[in-house]
């Protein structure tokens, strides 16, 4: 399936179920929102929704929205599946169905929709944290059962992998992820999802968006009770594409081409081209839309993470690896 199969189906999936199309947001947070300097996800451009600011134009939304995150930024190059720049898609419910609702709709548009193998996919919930004075989410896992997952692949997992958050505050939640096993070919016997192998491949976030958390680390509750997901679309198309990485996906392909072109080098030649070609494909595309959304190389802020995917795509071609013709 091409990625634009795989968006559109996502897309025309919840709109069938009575979600409105919303386009992608710029990768500029609105000025009221300083809590990261680039959109990090689907649910940003949402935020006075889920705090109860603003009414939102229709109480289920679906999008696919452009995200740049930099935390990976140095594993980018080195693994099969990290990037900065990306899309996100995502549904959406303000104050309507909740957990029970998202989860089916997970399971029924991965299985049904995408065809995924149901015995291939294993999911992971919150499994409770002290400091926040939450316990297990059991609601999850009692859902997840219900619809056929056995127990063995319901992993619980704490607060750092299954409590989202997009910044330091504002709105966030318990989460469950669902994942692929991609078999023994990806990794080992004992790789469990969130051990940060490529055997389990995380592909969709649900976050059941509860609560608003304030600068001195407290939770309070949310006007109502709202969903948010988050699909990388990147991964799926390297799921449904049958590729190892998302640079072997039509999203990247024309990019990795153009880079062994220009190089006269093969991207699988060495561990080093492989490493020097991702690099140029993921900050090529982040800092296209980067500039796009209005931001300029600096010292500073955005303009500060723009300069260094710049500088990081150059230097392979400088300092290294991609000099054949030379
Ligand atoms: N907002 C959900 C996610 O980014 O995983």
């Amino acid at each position: 399936m091409k990625s634009d199969q795989i968006r559109e189906t996502f897309l025309s999936f919840f709109e069938e179920r009575g979600h409105r199309r919303a386009p992608s947001a710029s990768l500029i947070p609105p000025p009221d929102d300083t809590s990261t300097l680039l959109t990090v996800a689907g649910m940003q451009p949402f935020k006075a929704y889920f705090l109860g600011r603003e009414t939102p134009p229709a109480d289920r939304l679906t999008s696919s929205q452009t995200c740049f995150r930099t935390p990976d930024i140095e594993e980018v190059g080195k693994t099969l599946r990290h990037l900065t720049f990306f899309e996100m898609l995502g549904n959406f419910s303000f104050g309507g169905y909740f957990k029970d609702e998202a989860i089916r709709f997970g399971w029924e548009l991965s299985v049904d929709g995408l065809g995924l193998n149901p015995e291939e996919i294993w999911v992971t919930v919150f499994g409770g944290d002290e400091q926040l004075g939450l316990g297990p989410d059991e609601e999850a896992i009692a859902i997840w059962k219900e619809i056929g997952v056995p127990d063995e692949r319901i992993v619980r997992l704490p607060r750092s992998e299954n409590f989202w958050q997009a910044g330091p505050t504002d709105p966030c939640g318990p989460c469950s992820e669902m994942y692929l096993d991609r078999g023994l070919e990806f990794g080992g016997v004992d790789d469990r999802p969130g051990d940060d192998t490529d055997r389990f491949l995380e592909y969709w976030n649900h976050v059941f968006m509860t609560y608003d958390l304030g600068e001195d680390g407290s939770l309070t509750p949310l006007p109502s009770k709202n969903i948010d997901t988050g699909m990388g679309l990147e991964r799926m198309a390297a799921i449904l594409q049958g590729v190892p990485s998302v640079y072997q996906t039509d999203l990247f392909s024309p990019l990795i081409d153009l880079a062994e072109q220009m190089s006269g080098l093969k991207y699988d030649s060495t561990p080093e081209a492989t490493r020097a070609m991702r690099i140029i494909a993921d900050h090529s595309r982040g800092m296209s839309f980067l500039i796009a959304a209005g931001v300029v190389p600096s010292n500073e802020d955005r303009g500060y993470i723009l300069r260094r995917v710049m500088r990081r795509a150059i230097q392979p071609v400088s300092y290294t690896h991609l000099r054949a013709h030379e």
